[in-house]
């Protein structure tokens, strides 16, 4: 039985601020982000997005009738979850109108949450073939105004329907993983900002990436020749090319030449929107397929998952038959090409906006943010969601 992607969606907020700006006012030489980190626009949430209405916007797009009545599992990666106890998935699987007897639940380890999630959906769906998974990976990047991490924040979500019909993506079953108790990046409970130790982080990456990539060959006899392309987790574009280097001498010529040309395809959503976290590594799958029309189909695409803390994943996917009949390539051009940028003191004061925590009502006037599902206000501790299109 093959599994694997059957449709893909994402959303990104509709605001973003311009990385030869940002440079400017924190006195840094604009080269630095773009070439040295390799970001052009970051994405800015307003207050009106969260995790939970990035995902919602992400997973609208793609979930129709049919998909409502087959998913009976729908499976958050997170690591933006906005409470403790309740699940994000649950306010998704309402916002959706999901089947009522479908579950809902979130998972969480850094950026790999997603990655976990679809090896939870493919052992899912082996037991029920008739069945349909939808796994999201939604999160907000925040580091802090002026520390070294801020060029490296983002926002957005990508939605994946897993099935036993991968229209777009048969999953191979081989993968390699390991894991390994490290203090690269972390989020404690109460701060709503990430630590990091960056320097540490991206060496960590390189190194849990060379020991798989060598546990992957070991166990499936593949090489870089039968490689068409390697989509990697991307915290910033150069990050991946980074590792990439690491093992290009592996290969031919004409293998350097596709990897790196595929790599730098790869790139051009997350270029465009920043870090992600668990969307990360699937928006750039989905910048491969959409934006380089002639890749082949049954061509396999390499797969790198990391999540700090920390817990990576090589795995591997085959491009189906008449593939590109299943994106969505115009809308997403539209999703990006429709974005207002804004100055990095608006970018900074919309950072600095905070929900109540005190239990007061507040309500947010959802006219001014285009996307469909947004957070309306909170009232009592809860926040209130709406879909404009009910
Ligand atoms: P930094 O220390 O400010 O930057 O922070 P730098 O001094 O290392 O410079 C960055 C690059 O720009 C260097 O290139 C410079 O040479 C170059 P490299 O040596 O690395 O190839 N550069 C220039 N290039 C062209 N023209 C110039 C110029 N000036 C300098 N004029 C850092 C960079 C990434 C460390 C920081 O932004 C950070 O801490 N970010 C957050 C952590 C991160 O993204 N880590 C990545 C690996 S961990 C991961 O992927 C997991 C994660 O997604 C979290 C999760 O799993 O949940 C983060």
């Amino acid at each position: 039985m093959k599994i694997g992607i059957e449709k893909i969606g994402f959303y990104t907020p509709h605001l973003y601020v311009d990385m030869n700006k940002l440079a400017v006012k924190r006195n840094v030489e604009p080269e630095k982000f773009t070439i040295g980190i390799g970001q052009e626009k970051m994405a800015i949430p307003p207050i009106t997005q969260d995790s939970v209405t990035l995902a919602a916007n992400a997973a609208f797009e793609i979930v129709d009738e049919k998909d409502k009545e087959a998913i009976d599992l729908c499976i958050f990666g997170t690591e933006s979850g906005i409470d403790h106890s309740k699940s994000a998935g649950i306010y998704v699987h309402h916002l959706l109108g999901l089947n009522p007897h479908a579950r809902a639940i979130e998972v969480k380890q850094a950026c790999y949450g997603a990655t976990a999630a679809i090896q939870m959906a493919k052992g899912h769906i082996a037991l029920n073939p008739t069945k349909k998974v939808l796994v999201l990976g939604s999160d907000i990047a925040r580091y802090g105004l002026n520390t070294s991490g801020e060029a490296t924040q983002g926002a957005g979500a990508v939605a994946l329907v897993i099935s036993a019909d991968p229209k777009i993506l048969e999953l191979e079953e081989q993968s390699a993983y390991l894991t390994s108790d490290i203090m690269d990046f972390w989020r404690p409970v109460y701060s709503d900002k990430a630590f990091v130790d960056g320097k540490y982080s991206n060496e960590q990456y390189i190194l849990f990436f060379s020991k798989i990539w060598e546990a992957y060959k070991e166990k499936t006899g593949l090489e870089l020749k039968d490689l068409e392309a390697i989509c990697f987790h991307l915290p910033y574009t150069k990050m991946g090319l980074k590792a990439l280097r690491t093992i290009l001498d592996e290969g031919t010529e004409e293998d350097k030449e596709r990897l790196l040309e595929n790599y730098k395809i790869s790139t051009t959503y997350n270029r465009n929107v920043g870090n992600i976290y668990t969307g990360s590594l699937y928006l750039s799958l989905l910048s491969l397929l959409e934006q380089k029309g002639d890749l082949k189909e049954g061509s396999r695409i390499g797969l790198f998952s990391y999540g700090s803390g920390a817990v990576g994943e090589f795995f591997t996917g085959i491009l189906q038959p008449n593939y590109r009949e299943y994106l969505r390539v115009d809308q997403h051009a539209e999703l990006f090409s429709s974005r207002t940028e804004v100055t990095v003191e608006e970018y900074e004061k919309v950072f600095q906006e905070t929900l109540p925590t005190d239990g007061s009502t507040i309500e947010f006037d959802i006219d001014k943010d285009p996307a469909k599902i947004c957070l309306s206000g909170m009232t009592d501790n809860m926040r209130q969601y709406v879909n404009k299109m009910n």
